[in-house]
């Protein structure tokens, strides 16, 4: 295929040239109608650019069959056999991934460290969790992937299970052997589904972790807009091999997904995908020797240290992508949470993930020598700040033991069922009937369904206090929780 074409952006070239107009949605009117206060900060572009997909872009019936061509293109370039894009983020693509390969009942094997988009999907479909456990580092109190042997003496307990969805990367950045995963659950003819939601640019770089399809698994979830260069939202999901058929794939995610997709995510996706077959190799090879350099010198300031070693020995990771810059800011005495409001307030830096002990940058081909120094400026005035600010409140960490709480009903009929609201502690020994989830990096701590334990309800509480997020739960501040009514 010819890689230097891209379908949707010519096509909306093409609208704007023969100067057609749609008495059709979007109201707006490629930007007529919109006030000037908003085009003052939007600018013009994305209205002009936002218009309807079918009668509009394409003809009604997409008879010129621009999504596709731009889909088969994106699926050509990273060697997968059908790509699909989504304008609804990982978020829908893994949930329609999960619908895929069930027939609405069921077990699924899954890993706990999955995301909460994730455990979402089996709330909707209904299914019996089978929980792969993570391999736990209890001295960071960090999760990485499951290990090929967990995978394995999950499926000999579960061969029934329909399917096994794996993280990879993990928002750490740490990977799973995703080649062996595949191979044993292929042994089984069960489909392997890879959240690769952080790995957009794997297929791109030879020197980063190996990605999903080329390992092997059958569908593979890809955030375009994390580590790739797309717009927020915009995310492919990919499919190879006969163990899921696309064409109900396909049906799942039009269950969940929007009419109305959004084109400039489309014409982003587009875009990306042909610039990284043209340059994205060179791009990320120069992140990678920046990234190098930035990490050297991060662990060269007092007080800070960039992991590494600890992410990737025996029982952690199999791989790892180096563009996570996580960084303990234990030894200045404050928490991640202090330091992640320190960056934003004193210097206008936003960082990801934020936890008791750390925070994360996340590089991508777009950051350069003038990003990077800002960072290290940023992170040497924190040092020096450190001493100043107050001390943490503590966050009392429960072992990987306490995390593994008992599923004793479907997430589904957990959720869906009556439920009743209890202060927080008076919620030890009772079902779940809510998500709770310290977001960033949004793996679940409870799930509907579980019975909680109290030393979760500990962390969550004193987590709170020292600052984490929790969006999710109907109470944030967790005074309360949703339990299910008995
Ligand atoms: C591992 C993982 N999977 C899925 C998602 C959801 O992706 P999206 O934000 O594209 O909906 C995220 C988001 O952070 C994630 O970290």
């Amino acid at each position: 295929m010819d890689q230097n074409e891209a379908p949707i952006l010519d096509a909306l070239e093409d609208y704007h040239r023969l100067d057609r107009y749609g008495f059709t949605p979007p109201g707006h009117r490629q930007g007529r109608g919109v006030d000037k206060r908003t085009l003052d900060v939007l600018g013009a572009d994305p209205f002009r650019n936002d218009v309807l997909a079918s009668a509009g872009l394409d003809d009604r019936s997409s008879s010129n069959g621009y999504l596709q061509q731009a889909q088969d293109l994106m699926a050509d370039a990273v060697g997968a056999e059908q790509t699909f894009f989504s304008t609804c983020g990982s978020s829908l693509s893994v949930k329609a991934a999960i619908l895929a390969v069930t027939r609405g009942t069921g077990e699924i094997l899954i890993g706990r460290d999955a995301h909460k988009s994730v455990t979402a999907g089996l709330i909707l479909s209904g299914l019996q969790p089978r929980w792969i456990r993570p391999q736990w580092d209890n001295e960071l109190h960090i999760a990485h992937p499951p290990s090929p042997e967990t995978v394995e003496q999950m499926w000999q307990r579960h061969p029934d299970a329909a399917a096994c969805l794996i993280v990879s990367p993990t928002p750490y950045g740490t990977c799973a052997d995703i080649e062996a995963i595949a191979e044993i659950c292929h042994r089984r003819g069960k489909p392997l589904i890879v959240d690769e939601a952080w790995g957009a640019h794997l297929p791109f770089h030879k020197d980063l972790p190996t990605w999903a399809m080329n390992a092997g698994a059958d569908i593979c979830v890809v955030s375009v807009h994390k580590l790739g260069l797309g717009f927020e939202q915009g995310s492919v999901y990919h499919l190879q091999g006969s163990l899921v058929d696309p064409v109900r794939l396909k049906q799942c995610a039009d269950l969940l997904a929007t009419t109305s997709t959004n084109v400039l995510m489309y014409a982003g996706l587009d875009g990306w995908r042909r610039h990284m077959v043209q340059s994205g190799e060179e791009e990320l090879d120069a992140a990678l020797k920046l990234v190098e350099a930035v990490r050297a010198r991060i662990n060269d300031l007092p007080g800070l240290h960039v992991l590494h070693d600890e992410l990737i020995r025996e029982e952690a990771s199999h791989d790892f992508d180096p563009l996570h810059v996580l960084i303990d800011v234990k030894q200045l005495g404050i928490s991640g949470y202090q330091a992640a409001d320190w960056l934003r307030a004193e210097r206008r830096i936003d960082v990801g993930l934020n936890d008791h002990r750390r925070i994360e940058a996340t590089f991508s081909q777009s950051d350069s020598q003038e990003t990077a120094d800002r960072l290290l400026e940023a992170l040497s005035a924190l040092v020096q700040a450190a001493p100043e600010l107050p001390e943490p409140s503590q966050v009392l960490l429960p072992d990987s033991s306490d995390l593994e709480m008992e599923t004793v009903r479907l997430p589904r009929d957990a959720f869906f069922g009556p439920v009743e609201v209890v202060p927080a502690r008076e919620a030890e020994g009772r079902i779940a009937a809510e998500q709770i989830t310290p977001y960033p990096p949004g793996i679940p701590a409870v799930l509907p369904g579980e019975r909680i334990n109290g030393r979760v309800i500990e962390y969550l509480l004193s987590g709170v206090e020292a600052g984490m997020v929790l969006p999710d739960p109907a109470d944030p501040e967790l005074n309360t929780i949703r339990v299910t009514r008995e």
